[in-house]
C-alpha cells in the first residue's frame, strides 16, 4: 500500500491530466464506466439504468441535481418544450424564470449558474456571443472573464458600455471543459434566445464569433469572410439589421485582427448614429 504522500502526489497527477484534457468538473459523484455499459447485454443494461442513490448534499448544490431529467427526454421533445416555453413568456423576467425550470438540456447539469442576460434590455444594441465560460458560469452573467473585459473596451471605443447594450448567448450554460456547444444542445436552446431577442426588441444585433453568426444569421461562411457585413434579422413583424464580427476571445488569441474588428466597431457606430 502507497504511503499517504505517494497517494497525495497520483491524485495530484491525476488531477492534473484531467484538467489538461480538458476535464474540468464532475458530472456525478460515482464514476461510470461508459465502455463496460455499452459493452453489457441489453436486460443487464437496464438494470444498470437504474440511478444509484444519491447523498442529500449534492441536491443542495444548484442544478448539480442529476443528469437523468434531460437524458430521459428525447431532443426533438426538449426543443418542443422549449418552444412551448418561450412562447409563453411574455417578458424576459418570466423568459428567464421559464428557462431555469427548463430540464430539457444536459448542460443545466453540469454547469453552476444560469447565464441569462447582462446589460440593459432597453438598449438599442443587443450583443450576442457564442457560449458561458468559466468566469461567466461563476457569476451567472455573460461576457465577465477576459474576453467579456476586452469586449468592454471594445464598446467603450465607440462611447458604448453595459447600460447601451444587452448581452446573451446561443446557449445560456456553460458547456463542460469549455468545448463548443453541440448541434443538439445549440437547437435546444435556440428558441429561448430567438424571444430573448424578440422581447428585448433591439435597433441593431451584433453576432460576435462564428457560432453566433451561424446559428442567427444561417451564414455558412467562416467568420473571417462574414465579418463587417449585414444582415437582415426578422424581429417578430419587422426586421432589424444584425452585424457579425470577431469575437473577443478571438481577438484575444489573435491581437493583430483587432483592426478588423476595430472597422466593424465604426460600423456599428455609424448604424447607431444614422438611426439617431
Ligand atoms: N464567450 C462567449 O461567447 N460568451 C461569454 O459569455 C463569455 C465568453
Amino acid at each position: 500500500m502507497p504511503d499517504a504522500s505517494a497517494q497525495r502526489a497520483a491524485l495530484e497527477a491525476l488531477l492534473e491530466f484531467y484538467v489538461e484534457a480538458g476535464v474540468d468538473c464532475a458530472l456525478d459523484e460515482a464514476p461510470q464506466d461508459r465502455f463496460a455499459e455499452a459493452a453489457r447485454p441489453a436486460s443487464a443494461a437496464g438494470a444498470a439504468e437504474q440511478p444509484a442513490p444519491r447523498p442529500a448534499a449534492l441536491d443542495a448544490v444548484p442544478n448539480r441535481r442529476s443528469l437523468a431529467p434531460a437524458a430521459a427526454t428525447s431532443p426533438d421533445q426538449a426543443a418542443q418544450d422549449a418552444r412551448e416555453r418561450a412562447r409563453r413568456a411574455a417578458s424576459l423576467q418570466e423568459l428567464e424564470e421559464l428557462l431555469a425550470s427548463f430540464e430539457g438540456c444536459a448542460l443545466k447539469f453540469s454547469a453552476k449558474s444560469l447565464c441569462f442576460s447582462d446589460g440593459n434590455p432597453e438598449g438599442r444594441v443587443m450583443i450576442v456571443g457564442e457560449a458561458p465560460g468559466a468566469d461567466e458560469d461563476r457569476t451567472g452573467k455573460p461576457f465577465v472573464g477576459r474576453a467579456g473585459q476586452l469586449l468592454d473596451r471594445m464598446l467603450k471605443a465607440i462611447g458604448l458600455d453595459r447600460g447601451a447594450v444587452y448581452i446573451a448567448n446561443i446557449v445560456p450554460w456553460r458547456p463542460p471543459g469549455n468545448r463548443d456547444p453541440t448541434p443538439q444542445e445549440v437547437a435546444i436552446c435556440k428558441p429561448f434566445l430567438e424571444r430573448q431577442i424578440e422581447l428585448a426588441n433591439p435597433d441593431l444585433l451584433v453576432c460576435v464569433g462564428g457560432a453566433s453568426t451561424r446559428e442567427l444569421l444561417g451564414v455558412k461562411d467562416g467568420i473571417l469572410r462574414t465579418r463587417g457585413r449585414w444582415f437582415p434579422y426578422r424581429l417578430g413583424e419587422r426586421e432589424i439589421r444584425a452585424l457579425a464580427t470577431l469575437h473577443p476571445a478571438y481577438l484575444l488569441r489573435s491581437p493583430l485582427q483587432k483592426r478588423l474588428a476595430w472597422r466593424d466597431l465604426r460600423a456599428l457606430r455609424r448604424a447607431l448614429d444614422e438611426k439617431g
